[in-house]
């Protein structure tokens, strides 16, 4: 492929000691967000929040990149800034969300397929003009007994490669996330048996489809005991679990590996990429790209309320150094309270 800077690109994204802010909620998720805290989500309080977040003071120590939604790429701060303009202007490179969520698959009972293919090639220009540089798009597989269906894992991996190779055509880094959900009871053994193979899809589908993978990032699921399992794995034997599969599955040639939190308690969501971390080097870069587990503390500090903006800002920015630290493996829960009194 000719150079053409997405490999540049997806090499910022994951520099030593940044991350990803997951901030693309759709209108149906920061809704559920908002509820918690009894606020209403209108337009003008999804922007108010969102510039809460993006005007935080040193943020860009620790963030290299934030995801934006649709309607959020298109809004500006309180001066009058327009959002993607404001990060660019820290140094913070701006994404947005292109899939059109999960709906159900047909046949499939219980499965889902991540629409949003048709016009995406259009989209794409529109959002590289509105500043993204970069994209998103995520699959979602549920384990039980029976699932996720080789025909659930195959139709989401080609609608993957699909999204990934439109996004290099029009010179955007595409971030690929196939989230293999951890509800439910199963063993950690059945998630890494599970993830493995949804990895192997997505790989042999973006090969096929001449996806250049140095070009982009993989946003995948770390491998747990299901949330409701009856003995749940430890840290280590997460950290252990998750290295397996990704050593079998994901090139070298991909430069970072940027997980989701998916649940994990904040601190839980640190701690397993901090321990993945102290077992390096790895051939790629592990990172973050965080949506809940960045933003959980600072929304329910905020409360809506705009004499909280700063306690807010100082817990978004207490994660994001946090999750700094878990990059080299030196994050330790003494490091949180330390952080906490400053
Ligand atoms: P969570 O970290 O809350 O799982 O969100 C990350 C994300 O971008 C999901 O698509």
């Amino acid at each position: 492929m000719a150079e053409n800077g997405l490999e540049e690109t997806a090499r910022q994204l994951v520099a030593s000691g940044k991350g990803i802010l997951a901030a693309d909620e759709s209108d149906g998720t920061i809704k559920k967000r908002f509820d918690t805290i009894g606020v209403e989500s209108t337009e003008e309080t999804r922007r108010a929040y969102r510039d809460l977040l993006f005007t935080t003071p040193g943020m860009e120590e620790h963030i290299s990149g934030v995801i934006l939604f649709d309607e959020t790429i298109r809004q500006s701060s309180t001066d009058g800034t327009a959002f993607p303009k404001l990060l660019e202007g820290k140094g913070v490179i701006p994404g947005i969300k292109v899939d059109k969520g999960a709906k159900p698959l047909a046949l499939a009972e219980g499965e889902t397929i991540t629409e949003g293919l048709d016009g995406l090639r259009e989209r794409l220009a529109e959002y590289r003009d509105l500043g993204a540089r970069f994209a998103k798009w995520r699959a979602t597989y549920s384990i039980s007994a029976d699932k996720p269906s080789e025909y659930c894992v195959w139709t989401n991996a080609h609608a993957l490669a699909r999204y990934a190779a439109l996004c290099q055509e029009a010179n955007i880094v595409p971030i690929v996330e196939p989230e293999v959900l951890m509800d439910g009871t199963h063993t950690i053994e059945r998630a890494h048996h599970v993830t493995s193979r949804v990895l192997y899809a997505l790989f042999t589908e973006l090969f096929d489809q001449r996806v250049d993978v140095a070009g982009s990032l993989l946003k995948p699921n770390m491998v747990l005991s299901g949330y409701d399992a009856s003995t749940r794995a430890g840290i280590d034997e997460v950290a252990e679990w998750s290295l397996k599969c990704y050593y079998k599955h994901v090139p070298a040639a991909v430069p970072g590996i940027v997980f989701l939190s998916g649940g994990q308690s904040d601190e839980d969501a640190t701690a397993h990429l901090n321990a993945m971390n102290a077992k390096g080097p790895h051939p790629w870069q592990l990172s973050f790209s965080y949506g809940r587990a960045l933003q959980a503390a600072a929304i329910k500090a905020w409360g809506g309320k705009p004499e909280n903006v700063e306690a807010a800002q100082r817990a978004y920015y207490h994660r994001a150094k946090m999750n700094s630290a878990a990059r080299t493996g030196m994050y330790s829960p003494e490091l949180e309270r330390e952080a906490v009194a400053v």
